[in-house]
């Protein structure tokens, strides 16, 4: 194993590190640009899309679902729950309703540092240092596998004696089993303060049918940069051990407390939830 090597990488575990620029194979970061109607994507990326929506027709309204709840996890974290610092991790490439803008709106002070390993959303980076003049913002080209180079660059920007916000959205289903996606989330919030928050989305293995799941995965052999991990409720609840869950729960994302009428819940097929670490 080199040091280039997640531990247990022998057991199928993936490497750790940049992901290399590949427009051949659909990547997770430039598919989700297209679902948002975005313009940083590839044929490969767009043929994927194609091909999931035709097996799945609800995966446009989960992905802009998805991206809505993220609006509103950071504006209930930045004006009701008073936090000015955001380690947003898997940030996709920056599009409307980034991280920073949505805090900043509330609070301008807030500082958000924001990683992701994916060349195409470092390509795009400067878009998200447009920060306030009272806050910051910071980039970091990291995997999140690789939580000691993050912790350790966050701290430039993050001071870690006070709150801060870990915002894992649609990002940890990336992680197989094989890399232990649980210690990872632990070891980021076992360095953050009492009173800091987590928030999570995450893929729902128990929302899809069995043909449609099966489907989905037939295109990833064939198309994509990396399988996805389906996780039940119960395993995404596992992640906010030693969090308290913020009302309503875990619940699909457009059941978190939605802007207007709930007419389209129970449709998304991913889950979410908000946690405030004990
Ligand atoms: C679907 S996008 C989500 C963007 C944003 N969080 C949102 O929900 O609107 C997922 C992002 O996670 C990134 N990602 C996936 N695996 C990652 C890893 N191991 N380390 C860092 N970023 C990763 C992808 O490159 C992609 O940009």
């Amino acid at each position: 194993m080199t040091s280039n090597e997640a531990p247990g990488a022998d057991d199928g575990a993936s490497k750790v590190g940049p992901l290399p620029f590949d427009v051949t194979k659909a990547h997770q970061a430039r598919m989700y640009d297209y679902y948002l109607g975005g313009k940083d994507n590839y044929a490969a990326d767009r043929a994927a899309v194609d091909e999931h929506i035709k097996i799945y027709p609800d995966l446009v309204f989960t992905m802009r679902a998805n991206r809505a709840f993220l609006g509103r996890a950071v504006r209930y974290l930045a004006e009701e729950a008073g936090i000015r610092q955001f380690l947003d991790i898997g940030t996709g490439i920056p599009t409307a309703g980034n991280t920073h803008e949505v805090a900043q709106a509330i609070a301008p002070e807030s500082r958000v540092v924001y990683v992701d390993y994916d060349p195409i959303v470092l390509a795009h980076a400067r878009a998200l240092l447009d920060s306030s003049e009272a806050g910051a913002t910071e980039y970091i080209d990291a995997d999140l596998r690789d939580t000691g180079t993050i912790l350790s660059r966050a701290a430039d920007l993050l001071d870690f004696t006070k709150p801060v916000a870990i915002t894992l959205i649609s990002i940890l289903h990336a992680i197989p089993d094989a890399d232990d996606p649980y210690s990872i989330v632990a070891k980021l919030l076992d360095a953050v303060p009492s009173g800091s928050y987590l928030a999570i989305s995450h893929v729902g293995s128990e929302l899809y049918q069995t043909e449609t799941r099966q489907g989905l995965e037939d295109i990833a052999d064939r198309m994509a940069q990396q399988h996805f991990t389906w996780r039940s409720r119960e395993q995404v609840a596992r992640f906010f051990e030693g969090t308290d869950l913020v009302d309503p729960g875990l619940v699909r994302v457009e059941e978190w407390r939605p802007a207007a009428s709930t007419a389209d819940a129970q449709r998304s097929s991913f889950w979410c939830a908000v946690g405030r670490k004990r």
